[in-house]
């Protein structure tokens, strides 16, 4: 979809138009703008309101206006609503071109337009790679303001740059299992990385055993497919900063062993979207250009029962010596999770910022629309969070207390996968914590927010949200400035 500005009102003859209608707007105006809109009695049953729409069509322009609700001008968390409820009732109506016009003159801050473009793009995306009959999609927009608004057509452009690669981490974090396993996951990597020119260092099981990397090849050995550690490097001539960024990428997790129950199981494959996200950002930084090194981990394993599969009461002996004891496979994340920190760890980053679908527990408390961030270095939560409210990729922050490690010792080894009787959410954290030496490290528990069972209030179609990409993106943009 091609969005752009403009700072007339001239639309083309197949347009729909989109106006947002903000909290105590002057409706008697808009009404002497647009005398065929419709009777002005109507039109007062709009108040400005979230949610609010109304759909009128002018007979004489052969037009389909949609006057939407949008809160207030200034907010961009209503920016993101209304482009959300703006694109849903386009693609209703199966509008293919479309006219956004702000008759309030503002001022929408960047924030405000940046959240506009954005989830416009979001809610255009739709996962129909399986079905017959594919639904309309918007292809153009154009943005229209009474008075100039602060967008830069760069930055409408530098947004599409991002968003195109949140629209490649839905689309694998959407496949089929089937099609999704690790040997598919490496070839799409290899496939992205060699399009944008970046270094991908692939370790298989010779370079696995090599590397005692021993919480993938435990996860990982009852799959038809080997486990997988991948790196991608992004280096530009100048950076002041070295980020390492860790993604959880079970492709399948069934469980295991401790095999999950039917409707527990069903969105499992969303589980390798941690690492689509942090590979993701890192080909957005890259496109962008960012002055900043990174190296993107992903720890890609299947989780499944069978003759090899690992078992509880096993332990498992890591490659900076720690030994786990396996109490339940199904707490596969943070083992696959702890070789990809030892490797992100030796490569002496600034900090490491880790993405996970890691607990249920988080999504109990958090719902779909808040990622759980544990973090004991304050700056760095300060910056994922500020990233968070600025990108609308929300994050809220769960403690990491020394008081609560004793749960995660083990009575037969140095620490415990499991067993570890409340805030799983937080004391998965901590274990995470065990792996990463000294290096500033930031958790985050995307299980609820990666993956919609249905839509939420900001984005309109369920299934994979690539979340993560545009949280990560905004933090290094900051992080650098
Ligand atoms: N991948 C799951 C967590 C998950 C749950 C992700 C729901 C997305 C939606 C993870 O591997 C898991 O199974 N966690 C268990 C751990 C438990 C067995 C200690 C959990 O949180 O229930
Ligand atoms: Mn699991
Ligand atoms: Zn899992």
């Amino acid at each position: 979809m091609k969005i752009t500005k403009k700072n007339q009102f001239r639309p083309e003859a197949d347009a729909g138009i989109v106006i947002p209608v903000f909290r105590g707007m002057d409706l008697a105006a808009l009404w002497r703008e647009f005398p065929e809109l419709e009777h002005p009695a109507r039109l007062r049953r709009i108040k400005g309101e979230i949610g609010e729409a109304l759909a009128c069509h002018s007979i004489e322009q052969r037009r389909l206006f949609l006057l939407v609700g949008a809160g207030r001008p200034a907010h961009a968390p209503d920016a993101r609503k209304l482009a959300c409820k703006a694109m849903a009732l386009l693609r209703q109506y199966r509008v293919g071109k479309a006219l956004i016009y702000f008759t309030t003159p503002g001022p929408y801050p960047p924030e405000y337009l940046h959240g506009l473009v954005d989830y416009l793009h979001l809610n255009n995306y739709r996962f129909e790679r399986y079905k017959k009959k594919k639904s309309r999609p918007v292809y153009r927009v154009q943005l229209v303001f009474r008075k100039r608004a602060a967008l830069p057509p760069g930055d409408i452009r530098s947004r599409e740059v991002v968003l195109r690669e949140v629209e490649w981490v839905r689309d694998l974090v959407n496949e089929i299992p089937a099609r999704a396993n690790p040997d598919a996951m490496v070839e799409a990597f290899g496939a992205a990385a060699r399009a944008r020119g970046l270094k991908l260092d692939v370790w298989r099981r010779k370079e696995l055993e090599a590397n005692a990397m021993n919480g993938l090849l435990s996860v990982g050995a009852s799959s038809c497919c080997e486990p997988a550690l991948l790196a991608l490097h992004y280096e530009p001539r100048t950076f002041g900063r070295t980020v390492a960024l860790v993604g959880k990428g079970i492709t399948f997790d069934s469980g295991g062993l401790n095999l999950k129950p039917g409707s527990y199981m069903e969105d499992m494959k969303c589980d390798m979207a941690g690492a689509a996200a942090v590979l993701g950002a890192v080909n957005a930084a890259a496109a962008l250009g960012l002055p900043v090194k990174i190296i993107g981990l992903a720890a890609l394993a299947e989780n499944l029962p069978g003759r090899r599969a690992y078992k509880p009461g096993d332990i498992i002996t890591f490659a900076n010596k720690k030994t786990v004891e396996i109490v339940n496979t199904d707490a596969e994340g943070r083992l696959v999770l702890a070789d990809a920190l030892i490797v992100a760890a030796r490569s002496k980053p600034d900090m490491i910022i880790e993405l996970s679908t890691l607990t249920g527990a988080v999504v109990t408390a958090l719902g779909d629309s808040y990622a759980g961030l544990m973090c004991r270095s304050k700056k760095l939560s300060a910056g994922l969070l500020r990233a968070g409210a600025a990108s609308g990729e929300l994050l809220w922050e769960l403690p990491l207390p020394a008081e609560y490690r004793e749960s995660i010792v083990s009575k037969v080894a140095d620490l415990k996968n499991a067993g570890y009787n409340g805030a799983s959410p937080i004391k998965a954290g901590l274990f995470l914590n065990e792996f990463t030496g000294k290096v500033p490290f930031a958790h985050v528990d995307i299980a609820g927010t990666a993956f919609l069972s249905k839509p939420n209030f900001c984005l309109a179609a369920e299934g994979a949200t690539g979340f993560g990409v545009r949280l990560l993106v905004e933090f290094l943009r900051e992080l650098v400035k």
